[in-house]
């Protein structure tokens, strides 16, 4: 059978003020009226009946969970600590594995902006094929239009069937200037952060790969549905060396496969991602959430909360006002926000 894992441990780090360990960005309305995790439900909706949803979590975000959605509390898999990726995907796929040894997994990022539902269902049910006749793990490629460091790239091998292609190599996260010439190339795609595999093939990479998280996730899997699974996961979870599945993983393996896909997609990542989606004034100033009066500012982006913000004689800055912290930043510096949110643990 089929599963949405939906992944919603993360910190949002690059959000931050708006995002707060408490409050991480998938629980936040960033675009629209709804919390970006319960876009994600409804996205995968059509194609996945919801008690076949899951989520996988953090133990400290279990009741914001329970509060914004409708999921079982079986399909919620619950995290003591920050492991990565690599580590709640593996962890969802022995949950799933000792319930249904046929387990398919449709993983998404709770905190994606996606617009273009028929071409995403169109992906998603190819993908689904791909996984479950093939022996592949399927990955879903957007167009580059920038030379962004933050996205996997990959790059597009020989054809498999109609719009499915081999992945000759995955680079996780280049700089941006092998970025810049990876784009140049012209046969790379960005990783979507999505993925489709059966668990049992994802986990057999696991073990090639990754073979102290494979033990790890063995012990566990035999204290699954036990009283002391909740202990035993803490006890692995303690000795994990966190790694995404992109490093993890889909760098090394050589079963991965891309299907180009044409939606309109972003990984709302950091504020300037943020902004390529709400309004620019006439001098390329944003203002959102909140009124703001300037005088001779530009290229600036403003995001409020209840407060007027008043500003002069800025450019190219990004300030965050939120009801105790502000948050002033050149814009080409707003990637470090994460380094200046591990100094000061008090606000996170
Ligand atoms: N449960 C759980 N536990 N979820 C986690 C954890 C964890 O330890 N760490 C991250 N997540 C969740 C995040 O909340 C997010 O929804 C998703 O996993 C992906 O993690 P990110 O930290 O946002 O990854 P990324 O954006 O840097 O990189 C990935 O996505 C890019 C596209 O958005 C990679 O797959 C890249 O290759 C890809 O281009
Ligand atoms: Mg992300």
């Amino acid at each position: 059978m089929i599963y949405a894992v939906i992944l919603s441990g993360g910190l949002g780090l690059r959000f931050w003020p708006k995002s707060r360990k408490n409050l991480p960005k998938q629980f936040l309305r960033v675009l629209g009226e709804k919390t970006m995790i319960e876009n994600t439900v409804e996205r995968i909706s059509n194609i996945i009946p919801n008690d076949r949803i899951c989520v996988v979590t953090n133990n400290i975000y279990v009741d914001k969970i329970n509060e914004i959605l409708k999921i079982k509390s079986s399909n919620i898999f619950k995290e003591p600590l920050n492991r990565e990726t690599a580590s709640c995907i593996g962890l969802a796929a022995i949950k799933l594995l000792k319930r249904d040894f046929e387990a398919t997994m449709v993983v998404l990022p709770s905190d994606h902006f996606i617009q273009g539902q028929e071409e995403f269902e169109k992906a998603i049910i190819k993908a689904i094929d791909v996984a479950q006749d093939g022996d592949y793990l399927v990955t879903f490629g957007i167009t580059p239009t920038r030379p962004e460091s933050g996205y996997g790239y990959i790059e597009v091998g020989d054809s498999i069937e109609e719009g499915v292609y081999k992945v000759k190599r995955f680079i996780e996260k280049p700089n941006v200037d092998v970025a810049a010439s990876l784009i140049e190339k012209g046969n790379f795609l960005w990783n979507s952060g999505m993925f489709v595999w059966r668990a049992d093939r994802l986990l057999r990479e696991i073990k090639k790969y990754l073979p102290d998280l494979y033990k790890n996730l063995m012990r566990i899997y035999e204290y699954i549905g036990t009283p002391d699974e909740e202990r035993v996961i803490r006890e692995e979870y303690e000795k994990i060396d966190g790694i995404s599945i992109d490093f993890g993983v889909m760098q090394r393996t050589h079963r991965a496969v891309v299907i180009p896909t044409n939606f309109v997609w972003d990984d709302i990542g950091s504020f300037t991602s943020l902004e390529r989606f709400l309004n620019k004034d006439e001098n390329g100033n944003v203002i959102s959430n909140c009124e703001a009066a300037v005088l001779d500012v530009k290229n600036t982006t403003i995001i409020g909360e209840k407060r007027l913000v008043a500003a002069i004689g800025v450019k190219d800055m990004l300030i965050v006002d939120t009801d105790d912290v502000v948050l002033i930043c050149p814009k080409d510096r707003s990637q470090s926000i994460k380094d200046l949110v591990k100094k000061i643990s008090n606000v996170e």
